[in-house]
Protein backbone atom coordinates (compact mmCIF):
# COMPACT_ATOMS: atom_id res chain seq x y z
CA UNK A 1 0.00 0.00 0.00
CA UNK A 2 1.33 3.52 -0.08
CA UNK A 3 1.98 5.48 2.40
CA UNK A 4 -0.99 7.78 4.18
CA UNK A 5 0.03 11.16 6.04
CA UNK A 6 0.07 15.10 5.95
CA UNK A 7 0.37 16.70 2.88
CA UNK A 8 -0.42 20.35 3.38
CA UNK A 9 -0.60 22.01 6.56
CA UNK A 10 -1.63 25.94 7.01
CA UNK A 11 -1.52 28.16 10.55
CA UNK A 12 -3.68 30.84 11.76
CA UNK A 13 -3.98 32.50 14.98
CA UNK A 14 -5.80 35.74 15.95
CA UNK A 15 -5.65 39.74 15.36
CA UNK A 16 -3.65 40.50 18.88
CA UNK A 17 -0.93 39.74 20.86
CA UNK A 18 0.17 40.22 24.52
CA UNK A 19 3.68 40.07 25.72
CA UNK A 20 4.70 37.67 28.65
CA UNK A 21 7.45 40.75 30.02
CA UNK A 22 4.13 43.71 29.92
CA UNK A 23 2.00 40.87 31.55
CA UNK A 24 4.95 39.88 34.41
CA UNK A 25 5.32 43.14 35.42
CA UNK A 26 1.35 43.75 35.66
CA UNK A 27 1.32 40.59 38.08
CA UNK A 28 4.36 41.51 39.91
CA UNK A 29 6.18 38.52 38.83
CA UNK A 30 10.35 38.45 37.57
CA UNK A 31 9.42 38.19 33.16
CA UNK A 32 12.19 35.73 33.46
CA UNK A 33 9.50 33.03 35.15
CA UNK A 34 7.75 33.60 32.23
CA UNK A 35 9.96 34.07 29.23
CA UNK A 36 12.77 31.88 30.66
CA UNK A 37 11.33 29.70 33.92
CA UNK A 38 7.86 28.15 31.73
CA UNK A 39 9.39 29.24 28.47
CA UNK A 40 6.80 31.84 27.07
CA UNK A 41 7.56 35.02 24.58
CA UNK A 42 4.57 36.57 23.69
CA UNK A 43 0.94 34.64 23.69
CA UNK A 44 -2.05 35.28 21.31
CA UNK A 45 -5.49 36.90 21.97
CA UNK A 46 -8.64 36.93 19.94
CA UNK A 47 -10.63 39.65 18.66
CA UNK A 48 -14.09 40.16 19.83
CA UNK A 49 -15.00 38.56 15.95
CA UNK A 50 -12.29 35.99 16.48
CA UNK A 51 -13.21 32.94 17.61
CA UNK A 52 -12.10 29.16 16.94
CA UNK A 53 -14.77 28.84 13.78
CA UNK A 54 -12.80 31.66 12.21
CA UNK A 55 -9.21 30.97 12.97
CA UNK A 56 -10.24 27.22 11.36
CA UNK A 57 -12.13 28.66 8.47
CA UNK A 58 -8.67 31.04 7.83
CA UNK A 59 -6.52 28.23 8.12
CA UNK A 60 -8.33 25.59 6.18
CA UNK A 61 -9.44 28.12 3.52
CA UNK A 62 -5.99 28.49 1.79
CA UNK A 63 -6.06 24.67 1.48
CA UNK A 64 -9.02 24.21 -0.03
CA UNK A 65 -8.05 27.25 -2.29
CA UNK A 66 -4.52 25.34 -3.00
CA UNK A 67 -5.92 21.71 -3.69
CA UNK A 68 -10.00 22.22 -4.27
CA UNK A 69 -12.34 19.63 -3.31
CA UNK A 70 -11.88 17.00 -5.82
CA UNK A 71 -12.07 13.90 -3.53
CA UNK A 72 -12.39 15.20 -0.06
CA UNK A 73 -14.62 12.98 1.73
CA UNK A 74 -13.89 14.23 5.42
CA UNK A 75 -13.82 17.46 7.42
CA UNK A 76 -13.13 16.75 11.27
CA UNK A 77 -13.02 19.51 13.82
CA UNK A 78 -10.57 19.11 16.78
CA UNK A 79 -11.49 21.38 19.91
CA UNK A 80 -11.99 21.89 23.22
CA UNK A 81 -13.49 25.42 22.96
CA UNK A 82 -16.30 24.41 21.20
CA UNK A 83 -19.21 27.51 20.40
CA UNK A 84 -22.16 24.94 20.56
CA UNK A 85 -22.84 22.30 22.31
CA UNK A 86 -24.79 20.32 19.55
CA UNK A 87 -23.97 21.83 16.32
CA UNK A 88 -19.87 21.14 15.36
CA UNK A 89 -17.18 23.63 14.35
CA UNK A 90 -16.72 21.66 11.69
CA UNK A 91 -20.94 22.24 10.32
CA UNK A 92 -19.89 25.90 10.31
CA UNK A 93 -16.43 25.78 8.90
CA UNK A 94 -18.18 23.30 5.99
CA UNK A 95 -20.59 26.27 5.14
CA UNK A 96 -17.90 29.26 5.42
CA UNK A 97 -16.10 27.35 3.07
CA UNK A 98 -18.91 26.02 0.77
CA UNK A 99 -17.62 22.74 0.79
CA UNK A 100 -19.76 19.48 -1.27
CA UNK A 101 -22.10 18.24 0.85
CA UNK A 102 -20.73 14.97 -0.06
CA UNK A 103 -18.69 15.94 2.78
CA UNK A 104 -18.55 14.45 5.85
CA UNK A 105 -17.88 16.52 9.27
CA UNK A 106 -18.00 15.83 12.93
CA UNK A 107 -16.39 17.78 16.14
CA UNK A 108 -13.88 15.84 18.30
CA UNK A 109 -13.14 16.44 21.61
CA UNK A 110 -10.56 14.96 24.19
CA UNK A 111 -9.08 17.84 25.44
CA UNK A 112 -5.49 18.50 23.66
CA UNK A 113 -5.52 15.14 22.15
CA UNK A 114 -8.77 15.87 19.50
CA UNK A 115 -6.52 16.62 17.25
CA UNK A 116 -4.40 13.83 17.11
CA UNK A 117 -7.36 11.36 17.46
CA UNK A 118 -8.89 13.29 13.92
CA UNK A 119 -5.76 12.61 12.01
CA UNK A 120 -5.65 9.15 13.23
CA UNK A 121 -9.31 8.77 11.65
CA UNK A 122 -8.57 10.83 8.68
CA UNK A 123 -5.17 8.44 8.13
CA UNK A 124 -8.12 5.30 8.43
CA UNK A 125 -10.32 7.11 5.52
CA UNK A 126 -7.33 7.57 3.66
CA UNK A 127 -6.04 3.98 4.05
CA UNK A 128 -9.56 2.38 2.96
CA UNK A 129 -10.29 4.99 -0.09
CA UNK A 130 -7.23 5.97 -1.00
CA UNK A 131 -8.40 8.53 -3.57
CA UNK A 132 -10.00 9.85 -0.80
CA UNK A 133 -8.61 13.33 1.29
CA UNK A 134 -9.85 14.59 4.52
CA UNK A 135 -9.38 18.03 5.97
CA UNK A 136 -8.60 17.61 10.11
CA UNK A 137 -8.53 21.22 11.65
CA UNK A 138 -7.08 21.64 15.20
CA UNK A 139 -8.44 24.72 16.66
CA UNK A 140 -8.44 26.14 19.98
CA UNK A 141 -8.32 29.44 22.40
CA UNK A 142 -6.39 28.23 25.74
CA UNK A 143 -8.35 30.27 28.57
CA UNK A 144 -7.64 30.18 32.71
CA UNK A 145 -8.98 32.62 35.02
CA UNK A 146 -7.06 36.05 35.16
CA UNK A 147 -4.34 36.05 37.93
CA UNK A 148 -3.61 32.23 37.92
CA UNK A 149 -0.97 30.20 37.88
CA UNK A 150 -2.17 29.32 34.28
CA UNK A 151 -2.50 32.85 33.22
CA UNK A 152 0.63 32.72 31.45
CA UNK A 153 0.18 29.63 29.67
CA UNK A 154 -2.78 30.84 27.31
CA UNK A 155 -2.84 31.24 23.71
CA UNK A 156 -4.60 30.84 20.81
CA UNK A 157 -4.40 28.81 17.36
CA UNK A 158 -5.70 26.55 14.43
CA UNK A 159 -3.55 24.66 12.32
CA UNK A 160 -5.78 22.69 9.06
CA UNK A 161 -3.81 19.39 7.55
CA UNK A 162 -4.71 18.44 4.46
CA UNK A 163 -4.03 14.25 4.89
CA UNK A 164 -4.08 11.71 1.35
CA UNK A 165 -2.25 9.32 0.14
CA UNK A 166 1.31 9.96 -0.70
CA UNK A 167 1.50 12.58 0.76
CA UNK A 168 4.11 15.60 0.28
CA UNK A 169 5.11 16.67 3.98
CA UNK A 170 4.82 13.41 6.56
CA UNK A 171 4.40 9.69 6.36
CA UNK A 172 3.02 8.98 9.31
CA UNK A 173 4.05 4.78 9.72
CA UNK A 174 1.38 3.03 11.43
CA UNK A 175 2.73 1.73 14.62
CA UNK A 176 1.18 4.22 17.75
CA UNK A 177 1.71 3.88 21.24
CA UNK A 178 -1.51 5.18 23.07
CA UNK A 179 -2.39 5.74 26.86
CA UNK A 180 -5.34 6.64 28.12
CA UNK A 181 -5.82 7.35 32.25
CA UNK A 182 -8.46 8.89 33.86
CA UNK A 183 -7.52 11.91 35.75
CA UNK A 184 -8.63 15.18 36.82
CA UNK A 185 -5.86 17.30 36.43
CA UNK A 186 -7.22 19.89 34.11
CA UNK A 187 -10.98 20.52 32.87
CA UNK A 188 -13.37 22.92 32.25
CA UNK A 189 -16.87 22.36 33.11
CA UNK A 190 -19.53 23.00 31.03
CA UNK A 191 -20.97 26.15 32.79
CA UNK A 192 -16.93 28.54 33.09
CA UNK A 193 -15.46 29.93 29.79
CA UNK A 194 -11.93 28.98 31.59
CA UNK A 195 -10.38 25.98 32.77
CA UNK A 196 -9.61 24.32 36.27
CA UNK A 197 -6.36 22.90 36.23
CA UNK A 198 -3.91 21.33 39.18
CA UNK A 199 -1.06 22.56 37.52
CA UNK A 200 1.36 20.19 39.60
CA UNK A 201 -0.84 16.96 38.75
CA UNK A 202 -1.13 17.71 35.23
CA UNK A 203 2.36 18.05 35.09
CA UNK A 204 2.86 14.54 36.62
CA UNK A 205 -0.06 13.62 34.48
CA UNK A 206 1.47 14.35 30.90
CA UNK A 207 4.65 12.99 31.69
CA UNK A 208 3.05 9.06 33.27
CA UNK A 209 1.22 9.41 30.03
CA UNK A 210 4.20 9.83 27.99
CA UNK A 211 6.33 6.75 29.33
CA UNK A 212 2.96 4.54 29.41
CA UNK A 213 2.49 5.79 25.53
CA UNK A 214 6.12 5.54 24.39
CA UNK A 215 6.11 1.54 26.29
CA UNK A 216 3.03 0.82 24.35
CA UNK A 217 4.93 2.05 21.24
CA UNK A 218 8.07 0.29 21.70
CA UNK A 219 5.70 -2.94 22.66
CA UNK A 220 3.79 -2.90 19.66
CA UNK A 221 7.20 -2.89 17.41
CA UNK A 222 7.85 0.72 17.33
CA UNK A 223 11.07 1.12 16.06
CA UNK A 224 14.02 1.86 18.53
CA UNK A 225 14.55 5.41 20.23
CA UNK A 226 17.97 5.92 18.41
CA UNK A 227 16.13 6.00 14.88
CA UNK A 228 13.89 8.77 15.95
CA UNK A 229 15.57 11.61 14.54
CA UNK A 230 13.66 14.64 15.86
CA UNK A 231 11.32 14.62 18.76
CA UNK A 232 7.54 17.04 18.91
CA UNK A 233 5.92 16.97 22.48
CA UNK A 234 2.69 18.48 23.13
CA UNK A 235 3.43 21.82 24.32
CA UNK A 236 1.47 23.79 26.87
CA UNK A 237 3.80 26.06 27.39
CA UNK A 238 7.60 25.20 25.73
CA UNK A 239 9.20 24.35 29.03
CA UNK A 240 6.79 21.43 29.08
CA UNK A 241 8.66 19.59 26.02
CA UNK A 242 12.35 19.92 27.00
CA UNK A 243 10.92 18.08 30.48
CA UNK A 244 8.82 15.36 28.24
CA UNK A 245 12.45 15.12 26.35
CA UNK A 246 14.47 14.34 29.21
CA UNK A 247 11.86 12.25 30.83
CA UNK A 248 11.89 10.22 27.86
CA UNK A 249 15.49 9.97 27.73
CA UNK A 250 15.93 9.25 31.18
CA UNK A 251 12.55 6.20 31.13
CA UNK A 252 14.23 4.50 28.05
CA UNK A 253 17.66 5.16 29.74
CA UNK A 254 19.65 6.93 26.51
CA UNK A 255 20.91 10.37 25.83
CA UNK A 256 18.61 12.37 23.69
CA UNK A 257 20.46 15.94 22.36
CA UNK A 258 18.48 18.78 23.36
CA UNK A 259 18.84 20.01 20.00
CA UNK A 260 16.46 16.89 18.43
CA UNK A 261 13.37 19.42 19.99
CA UNK A 262 14.83 22.60 19.72
CA UNK A 263 13.29 24.06 16.19
CA UNK A 264 9.75 22.86 17.02
CA UNK A 265 9.63 25.16 19.78
CA UNK A 266 10.07 28.54 17.89
CA UNK A 267 6.41 29.42 16.90
CA UNK A 268 4.65 28.05 20.15
CA UNK A 269 7.40 30.54 22.37
CA UNK A 270 5.10 33.04 20.22
CA UNK A 271 1.37 32.05 20.22
CA UNK A 272 0.86 30.50 23.57
CA UNK A 273 -0.40 27.38 24.02
CA UNK A 274 -3.49 26.58 21.86
CA UNK A 275 -4.46 22.90 22.95
CA UNK A 276 -5.51 20.84 19.85
CA UNK A 277 -3.39 22.33 17.86
CA UNK A 278 -0.09 22.92 19.66
CA UNK A 279 1.34 19.36 18.64
CA UNK A 280 0.63 20.59 14.63
CA UNK A 281 2.16 24.06 15.23
CA UNK A 282 5.27 22.33 16.45
CA UNK A 283 5.67 20.73 13.79
CA UNK A 284 5.25 23.70 11.60
CA UNK A 285 7.87 25.50 13.23
CA UNK A 286 10.15 22.81 12.87
CA UNK A 287 9.28 21.84 8.86
CA UNK A 288 9.86 25.40 8.50
CA UNK A 289 13.04 26.19 10.60
CA UNK A 290 14.85 23.14 9.29
CA UNK A 291 16.27 23.04 5.98
CA UNK A 292 17.64 18.60 6.05
CA UNK A 293 14.81 17.32 7.57
CA UNK A 294 13.87 14.92 3.58
CA UNK A 295 14.13 11.55 5.25
CA UNK A 296 14.36 12.01 8.61
CA UNK A 297 11.93 10.20 11.24
CA UNK A 298 9.98 12.61 13.42
CA UNK A 299 8.64 11.27 16.94
CA UNK A 300 5.41 13.00 18.21
CA UNK A 301 3.74 13.06 21.20
CA UNK A 302 0.48 14.32 21.51
CA UNK A 303 -1.00 14.52 24.99
CA UNK A 304 -4.34 15.61 26.50
CA UNK A 305 -5.25 16.07 29.78
CA UNK A 306 -8.26 13.69 31.23
CA UNK A 307 -5.91 12.16 29.81
CA UNK A 308 -5.64 10.51 27.16
CA UNK A 309 -0.96 10.31 25.12
CA UNK A 310 -0.45 8.95 21.91
CA UNK A 311 3.52 8.63 20.61
CA UNK A 312 3.46 7.76 16.72
CA UNK A 313 6.10 8.55 14.08
CA UNK A 314 5.91 9.86 10.54
CA UNK A 315 8.65 10.06 7.43
CA UNK A 316 9.31 13.69 6.15
CA UNK A 317 9.20 13.46 2.57
CA UNK A 318 11.72 15.30 0.04
CA UNK A 319 8.56 17.41 -1.06
CA UNK A 320 8.57 18.99 2.36
CA UNK A 321 10.77 22.13 1.06
CA UNK A 322 8.21 22.73 -1.48
CA UNK A 323 5.19 22.21 0.43
CA UNK A 324 5.78 23.98 3.34
CA UNK A 325 5.50 27.79 3.67
CA UNK A 326 7.49 29.50 6.32
CA UNK A 327 7.02 32.91 4.97
CA UNK A 328 3.22 32.46 5.04
CA UNK A 329 3.62 31.02 9.36
CA UNK A 330 6.05 33.81 10.22
CA UNK A 331 3.47 36.48 8.85
CA UNK A 332 0.40 35.38 10.82
CA UNK A 333 2.67 35.43 14.13
CA UNK A 334 4.41 38.75 13.00
CA UNK A 335 1.60 40.57 11.74
CA UNK A 336 -0.55 40.12 14.97
CA UNK A 337 -1.67 43.58 16.89
CA UNK A 338 -0.08 44.77 20.40
CA UNK A 339 -2.41 45.00 22.87
CA UNK A 340 -2.29 46.39 26.80
CA UNK A 341 -2.27 44.33 29.97
CA UNK A 342 -5.44 46.64 30.36
CA UNK A 343 -6.91 46.16 26.74
CA UNK A 344 -6.43 41.97 27.24
CA UNK A 345 -8.03 41.94 30.35
CA UNK A 346 -11.24 43.34 28.95
CA UNK A 347 -11.06 41.05 26.09
CA UNK A 348 -10.55 38.23 28.82
CA UNK A 349 -13.76 39.53 30.62
CA UNK A 350 -15.81 39.69 27.76
CA UNK A 351 -17.54 36.49 27.21
CA UNK A 352 -21.02 36.68 25.48
CA UNK A 353 -24.08 34.48 26.20
CA UNK A 354 -26.66 33.83 23.97
CA UNK A 355 -29.29 35.10 25.18
CA UNK A 356 -29.26 38.43 23.56
CA UNK A 357 -28.91 39.39 19.73
CA UNK A 358 -25.15 40.89 19.61
CA UNK A 359 -23.49 42.48 16.98
CA UNK A 360 -19.57 42.18 16.96
CA UNK A 361 -16.93 45.31 16.53
CA UNK A 362 -14.92 44.86 13.16
CA UNK A 363 -11.58 43.90 14.39
CA UNK A 364 -9.76 41.15 12.46
CA UNK A 365 -8.51 41.60 9.21
CA UNK A 366 -8.56 37.70 9.02
CA UNK A 367 -10.89 36.30 5.85
CA UNK A 368 -13.50 35.01 8.05
CA UNK A 369 -15.43 37.04 10.89
CA UNK A 370 -17.35 36.16 13.83
CA UNK A 371 -20.33 38.88 13.37
CA UNK A 372 -22.64 38.45 16.49
CA UNK A 373 -25.61 36.94 17.58
CA UNK A 374 -29.42 36.47 16.17
CA UNK A 375 -31.91 34.54 17.44
CA UNK A 376 -29.57 32.78 19.56
CA UNK A 377 -27.15 31.66 16.71
CA UNK A 378 -23.99 32.96 15.94
CA UNK A 379 -23.58 34.75 12.60
CA UNK A 380 -19.87 34.68 10.17
CA UNK A 381 -18.99 36.89 7.31
CA UNK A 382 -16.43 35.84 4.89
CA UNK A 383 -14.79 39.32 4.46
CA UNK A 384 -11.53 38.48 1.99
CA UNK A 385 -9.94 35.95 0.38
CA UNK A 386 -7.33 33.50 2.14
CA UNK A 387 -3.70 34.77 2.02
P1 LIG B 1 3.61 28.20 38.83
O1 LIG B 1 3.31 27.27 39.94
O2 LIG B 1 3.22 29.61 39.02
O3 LIG B 1 5.12 28.20 38.43
O4 LIG B 1 2.89 27.67 37.52
P2 LIG B 1 6.39 27.55 39.16
O5 LIG B 1 6.60 28.22 40.46
O6 LIG B 1 6.31 26.05 39.12
O7 LIG B 1 7.53 28.05 38.15
C1 LIG B 1 7.51 27.64 36.81
C2 LIG B 1 8.95 27.50 36.35
O8 LIG B 1 9.57 28.80 36.35
C3 LIG B 1 9.83 26.63 37.27
O9 LIG B 1 10.72 25.96 36.44
C4 LIG B 1 10.58 27.67 38.12
O10 LIG B 1 11.81 27.19 38.65
C5 LIG B 1 10.80 28.75 37.08
P3 LIG B 1 10.96 24.36 36.59
O11 LIG B 1 11.54 24.18 37.96
O12 LIG B 1 9.58 23.72 36.48
O13 LIG B 1 11.86 23.99 35.48
N1 LIG B 1 11.03 30.09 37.64
C6 LIG B 1 11.95 30.95 37.15
N2 LIG B 1 12.86 30.82 36.16
C7 LIG B 1 13.67 31.89 35.88
N3 LIG B 1 13.60 33.07 36.60
C8 LIG B 1 12.71 33.23 37.59
C9 LIG B 1 11.83 32.13 37.91
N4 LIG B 1 10.85 31.95 38.83
C10 LIG B 1 10.36 30.69 38.64
N5 LIG B 1 12.67 34.38 38.27
C11 LIG B 1 2.27 25.96 35.96
C12 LIG B 1 3.41 26.77 36.55
C13 LIG B 1 2.77 25.26 34.70
C14 LIG B 1 1.81 24.92 36.99
C15 LIG B 1 1.09 26.90 35.61
O14 LIG B 1 1.47 27.80 34.61
C16 LIG B 1 -0.15 26.16 35.17
O15 LIG B 1 -0.96 25.71 35.98
N6 LIG B 1 -0.39 26.04 33.81
C17 LIG B 1 -1.54 25.34 33.26
C18 LIG B 1 -1.40 23.84 33.34
C19 LIG B 1 -0.42 23.26 32.35
O16 LIG B 1 -0.05 23.87 31.37
N7 LIG B 1 -0.02 21.99 32.58
C20 LIG B 1 0.89 21.31 31.70
C21 LIG B 1 0.66 19.81 31.62
S1 LIG B 1 -1.04 19.40 31.24
C22 LIG B 1 -1.20 19.67 29.52
O17 LIG B 1 -0.23 19.86 28.85
C23 LIG B 1 -2.58 19.71 28.96
C24 LIG B 1 -3.11 21.08 28.63
O18 LIG B 1 -2.51 21.57 27.45
C25 LIG B 1 -4.64 21.06 28.50
C26 LIG B 1 -5.29 20.01 27.60
O19 LIG B 1 -4.89 18.87 27.48
O20 LIG B 1 -6.36 20.37 27.09
C27 LIG B 1 -2.81 22.10 29.72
Amino acid sequence: MSTVGIHDLELATTHHVLDMADLAEARGVDPNKYVVGIGQSRMSVPAPDEDVVTMAATAAAGIVERHGTDGLRALLVATESGVDQSKSVAAFVHGMLGLPTTVRSVELKQACYGGTAALQMALGIVAREPGAKVLVISTDVARYALETPGEPTQGAAAVALLVTADPAMLAIEPIAGVATIDVDDFWRPNDSSTAVVDGALSMGAYLSSLTAAWDDFAARGGVPIEQIDRFLHHQPFTKMARKAHMSLARHVGVKLPAEAMESGLVYNRELGNSYTASLYVALASMLDAEDDLAGKRLGLFSYGSGSVGEFFTGIVQDSYRSVRRPEADRAAIENREPVTVAQYVDLHRTVLTSGEDVDTPRVTRAPFRFAGIRGRARRYERTGSAA
